[in-house]
């Protein structure tokens, strides 16, 4: 045994605790108040994940049992501190610049028609369910490029809504490992990105100050003073809700979308949902709809 090993006394340091063991019964309570507030529909598979996140978090605050934990978690300002840090761990957050190509290229082509028709036009994005910002910061890239090569000003703003707060803090911070924007064209990279400390990239100032970040659940959305939208962006979001809640926030989302505005959808995110205020883009790559003009 090495001399570490040997100076931690089980009874006062670390030992190893198993995960306090969850029962099925156990396991629905938490699948249902996952489902019910934020709509997020979990597996059983996932059961492991849960007890063993759940227990970490019960023996941080000396709790041992899981109907306890859950009266926690649901009651006060403590409850809810409590669960806004569950939910930045029990939600997935994989995201990606530039994500789903054909659908960047569809806005950018919708983009470029819009500001010939009018240059003067203020624009506003959204991306909603929007993680560490990849999907954000990609939209007012392709804004800016578009502005760019039409040698016109910008007027644009991206709003970037998400569940979870600490991947709001991320968006907001705007810094990147290497490895996260390795994929992106040099020219990109050198107009909004800078070298940041240890390899790491910083979104430039300039295109940070486009983007607005701010916490909502998409379950609110009928209450959600947004709306005028010119482009809404809505990918690996809903996979993750019943069928019937991922046509109910798409039609509300038509409703925060302009007469003429671009809504885009993860491909077969949703399957068998129109809205009769809403044109197919004709390209089979992409999940994507213009709002009709009245
Ligand atoms: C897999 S990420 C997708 C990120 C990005 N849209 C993309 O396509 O790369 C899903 C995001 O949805 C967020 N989310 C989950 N439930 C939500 C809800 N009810 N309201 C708003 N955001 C939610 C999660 O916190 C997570 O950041």
């Amino acid at each position: 045994m090495d001399a570490i090993a040997t100076n931690i006394e089980p009874s006062q340091g670390w030992s190893f605790q198993p995960s306090i063991e969850m029962l099925p019964s156990e396991f629905r309570v938490w699948q249902h108040l996952l489902e019910s507030r934020v709509g997020i529909v979990i597996d059983i598979a996932r059961r492991p994940f849960f007890q063993t996140h759940l227990t970490s978090r019960m023996r941080a605050l000396g709790i041992n049992d899981y109907a306890d934990y859950y009266r926690y978690v649901t009651q006060g300002v403590t409850g809810a501190r409590e669960w806004a840090d569950l939910l930045n761990h029990l939600t997935t957050q994989f995201t990606q610049f530039f994500r789903h190509i054909p659908s960047f290229e569809t806005l950018e082509a919708y983009l470029s028609q819009r500001i010939q028709l009018d240059s003067e036009a203020a624009l506003s994005l959204w991306s909603v369910g929007c993680s560490s910002g990849e999907e954000a910061y990609s939209l007012a890239i392709t804004a800016s490029e578009v502005c760019r090569k039409a040698d016109l000003p910008e007027h644009y703003g991206v709003f970037a809504t998400d569940i979870s707060s600490h991947a709001l803090s991320n968006a907001r911070l705007g810094i990147y490992a290497s490895e996260k924007v390795q994929h992106l064209d040099s020219s990109l990279l050198d107009r909004y990105f800078s070298n940041h400390a240890e390899g790491t990239f910083s979104i430039a100032s300039a295109l940070k100050a486009r983007l607005c970040c701010a916490r909502l659940n998409v379950l609110e959305l009928g209450r959600t003073p947004i709306s005028g939208m010119d482009v809404i962006f809505c990918q690996n979001l809903l996979i993750y809700f019943r069928r019937w809640l991922r046509k109910d926030i798409l039609n509300q989302l038509v409703n925060k979308l302009n007469p003429g505005g671009l809504l885009v959808i993860g491909v077969g995110e949703v399957n068998g949902w129109s809205h009769p205020d809403l044109i197919p883009v004709a390209d089979e790559r992409v999940l994507a709809f213009t709002r009709r003009v009245a």
